[in-house]
């Protein structure tokens, strides 16, 4: 066979198969970036559904979102609530399962121009260290907050936890939010808001006396002996913030790691 032709041949295949790989590249690209999802559609533990914009809005209210914070969407389906919270200059980062969602996400960010501050992570929320973040906004289920419960409750106290709709089982929210049709919300309307209790729970010896303190979650009942005499109290723990009343004073504390300041 002669040289020539068999190179010509073999140059024509080269730039067939690099057009069929630029070809499929181009249409790969054209799909994802025109990628839709649908509301309803399965995800791995819960369908996506997205949270309406107004809720959004109030959940990072209600959480108080700074810039300094560092907020976790645990399954972030199109990115919006950490693009809002971005563009409330807090870094913000969605761990979702869905890579579509994760791609989708990427380009709303780009769009809103919060990239340096909007990270996405295509990841399972079950397999998610979340320790490090300050605020965690969540749309999953009732049976998936109880389960993601306990590690919840083991985060740095004072940590921020906002919930669509979804309750934390007899872990009473902190404070709960209904959205009204006037917001043009009609469903998933409600936020709930939570804060990480300190473990406060024991018996300790304070200037005013012994304190006796049972916790349930942020609860506080038990007793308090001071000048001779025992009264019942009933208080709060807010983070690592005290407060409770005890024969008819108010007193304030502080758990300083395993030490109780009370004032
Ligand atoms: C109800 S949507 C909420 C989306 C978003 N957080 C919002 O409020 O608009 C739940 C999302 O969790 C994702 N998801 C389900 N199971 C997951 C898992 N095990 N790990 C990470 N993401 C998950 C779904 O793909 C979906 O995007």
């Amino acid at each position: 066979m002669p040289a020539v032709p068999l190179i010509r041949r073999t140059c024509s295949c080269v730039l067939i198969l690099a057009l069929a790989a630029f070809s499929s590249l181009a249409q790969a690209q054209k799909s994802t970036s025109s990628y839709e999802p649908q509301s309803g559609q399965a995800g791995k533990d819960v369908v996506w559904v997205p949270t309406p914009q107004v809720v959004v809005d109030k959940m990072l209210d209600m959480a108080k979102v700074t810039k300094d914070d560092f907020v976790m969407d645990l399954g972030s389906g199109d990115g919006r609530t950490v693009i809002t919270a971005a563009k409330r200059g807090a870094r913000a980062l969605g761990v979702e399962y869905n890579p579509d969602m994760v791609a989708l996400s990427k380009r709303n960010a780009e769009k809103e121009g919060v990239t340096a501050k909007a990270t996405f992570i295509k990841a399972d929320l079950f397999e998610t260290d979340f320790s490090k973040a300050s605020v965690i906004t969540m749309f999953l289920l009732p049976a998936i907050n109880l389960k993601l419960r306990p590690k919840i409750l083991n985060l740095k106290p004072g940590t921020r936890i906002v919930s669509n709709s979804f309750t934390m089982d007899d872990w009473q929210a902190e404070e709960t939010a209904t959205l009204g049709p006037e917001t043009g919300c009609t469903s998933f309307c409600i936020a709930y808001f939570w804060i990480v209790p300190a473990r406060v729970g024991g018996t300790y010896k304070v200037p005013q006396g012994e304190l006796n303190l049972k916790q349930l979650f942020q609860m506080l009942s038990g007793t308090l002996t001071t000048e001779g005499k025992t009264f019942a109290l009933e208080g709060k723990v807010r983070g690592e913030e005290i407060t409770f009343t005890a024969g008819g004073r108010e007193y304030r504390g502080r758990m300083n790691g395993k030490r109780l300041e009370l004032r």
